[in-house]
């Protein structure tokens, strides 16, 4: 959906319709007279009359058709305070009801968000949720007749004559993060007969191909058969299309010789459990569980092309897991990438071993200013957090609170969770050097994530996220349809721009 910016009183804009939040009980025209200035048919229109704001009320007021700007679409905040995520609810409210009416824009009116606050914050937000109202994932079937419309396009209106700067980079920053979220989205959407570990790496070094300062290379299983990424390949040995690792570099310009801040995301295409395989019931929803990968992927693609200052790396961890005769077998030992011997009780937790390796070899090449993986890892986390917080560990507060600020912006709230030293013992194998599961399920969130802190040294500042409850919606909400959320692109791309320290 491409954006316009509109400069020159409302008589200059091409719009179908204005989108406005109100507060529950306010007096619209006078908390915000440039809209009364800017649509002087409101003050007389009857349906203004019918105009509370209560918490998510709809109200379309009309002018004269012949005006250039003549619907005016009330939507109610409530009574609490408007926050960036209320407001952004709202607007994304907005753009589904106008696409039920088959309009072709709307318009983000940017004086009607000051009385809000911080009129950049807010308009980046905006536009932001009226991207993501606009998202429906519709590549794989033929249009119905019932479906909503997409939007083509959406305006800010402005009423001087020209454009601020920092409002237009405020919206270009609001369309760079939902463009993150679509396309994670996409790629978590995308069935895994349609995205093997090397179609995504495909994909990735494609879309790459002329973004400057960003790299992308490939390696192949033959590549990380030579490195001794064992457990990483252990995964993928029942699969018929093996696993790859993608790795992604960026450095602004001055900044090619700093410490990278180094991400690393679990891309599993499909898990089927392997061996120890799944019940049929979810299974289908585990082409989702490479949202780490694909936000990962997301956030170094645009904060490249946002040319964010610093120097960082993503590490896309990919395999398929699947039982075949040559799949592991649980009980097998394999030698790990940082040296240890892990033995593989159970194939299902398959997870921790792509990033094992992957959090190995990060320390290993580079020296990482620090480290967040991304993963849809334990539905441990799911059963202890939901559908709406992603768990946070970290062996570093201050690294624990920029990752918590940038979620918190982002609208994508975690919940940090202990890398408690009591359960280390639960990993001891009889075997191996370490196990890779604890016996019990209890606590299993907490022991997946010491199981990877295993593999990080002590003077790294190291955060993980577990987003197994947060990467897939059930249900229909104003920013996501039913299905995958994109969960954590943002969030990474916002740390990014936030700088870590
Ligand atoms: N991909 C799953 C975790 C998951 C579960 C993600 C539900 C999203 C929704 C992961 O690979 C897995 O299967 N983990 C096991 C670990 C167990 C075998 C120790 C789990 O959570 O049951
Ligand atoms: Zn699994
Ligand atoms: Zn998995």
């Amino acid at each position: 959906m491409d954006i316009r910016f509109q400069a020159g009183g409302a008589e200059n804009w091409k719009t179908d319709i204005a989108l406005v939040p109100v507060v529950q009980g306010e007096k619209i025209l006078e908390t915000c007279p440039e809209l009364d200035a800017a649509a002087p048919f409101l003050a007389i229109a009857p349906g203004m009359r019918d105009v509370s704001g209560r918490k998510n009320e709809i109200q379309i007021v009309y002018g004269h058709p012949d005006l250039p700007f003549s619907r005016v679409m009330f939507i109610g905040l409530g009574k609490a305070e408007p926050t960036p995520g209320r407001l952004r609810e709202a607007f994304a409210r907005g753009v589904r009801k106008a696409k039920e009416l088959r309009l072709a824009s709307v318009d983000v009116p940017v004086f009607c968000l000051k009385r809000f606050g911080l009129e950049e914050r807010l308009l980046e937000e905006a536009v932001y949720a009226c991207m993501l109202g606009n998202y429906s994932f519709t590549a794989l079937r033929k249009v119905r007749e019932d479906d909503p419309k997409s939007l083509d396009y959406l305006t800010i209106g402005f009423l001087d004559e020209y454009v601020p700067d920092s409002l237009r980079q405020a919206a270009r920053r609001g369309e760079s993060a939902a463009e993150a979220v679509m396309l994670a989205r996409d790629l978590a959407n995308t069935p895994a007969n349609l995205l093997h570990p090397d179609d995504f790496a495909d994909k990735a070094s494609r879309e790459t191909a002329g973004v400057p300062r960003l790299s992308c290379t490939v390696r192949d299983e033959r590549w990380l058969e030579a490195e001794g990424f064992n457990c990483h390949l252990a995964v993928g040995r029942g699969a018929s299309r093996p696993p790859r690792l993608v790795v992604l570099e960026y450095a602004a310009k001055g900044d090619e010789d700093a410490d990278p801040v180094v991400f690393v995301g679990k891309g599993i295409t499909f898990d089927s459990g392997g061996i120890s395989i799944k019940p049929a019931a979810k299974m289908h929803t585990m082409k989702c569980d490479m949202t780490g990968a694909a936000a990962t992927y997301a956030a170094l693609l645009h904060l490249a092309r946002e040319e964010v200052p610093g120097r960082f790396v993503g590490l896309l961890a990919l395999a398929e897991n699947m039982p075949d005769g040559g799949a592991v077998h649980p009980g097998d030992v394999v030698q790990s990438l940082a040296g240890d011997s892990v033995e593989i009780v159970n194939t299902d937790a398959e997870g921790r071993l792509v990033l094992c390796d992957a959090l190995a070899y990060a320390q290993k090449a580079w020296k990482p200013k620090c480290l967040v993986d991304v993963a849809t890892l334990t539905g441990a986390c799911a059963v202890a957090l939901g559908d709406g917080l992603a768990g946070l560990f970290s062996s570093d507060d201050r690294l624990a609170q920029a990752v918590q600020s940038a979620a918190a912006c982002a609208g994508e709230d975690c919940w940090r969770l202990p890398l408690w030293a009591g359960y280390k013992a639960k990993l001891k194998s009889t075997c191996a050097d370490i196990c890779h599961t604890a016996s019990s399920r209890e606590g299993g969130a907490i022991t997946a994530a010491l199981f990877l802190g295993h593999f990080v040294k002590k003077d790294v500042a190291w955060a993980h996220l577990d987003i197994a409850g947060v990467d897939w919606r059930d249900a229909d909400s104003p920013l996501c349809p039913a299905g995958a959320t994109g969960f954590a692109a943002r969030t990474l791309l916002e740390l990014a721009r936030g700088g870590v320290e």
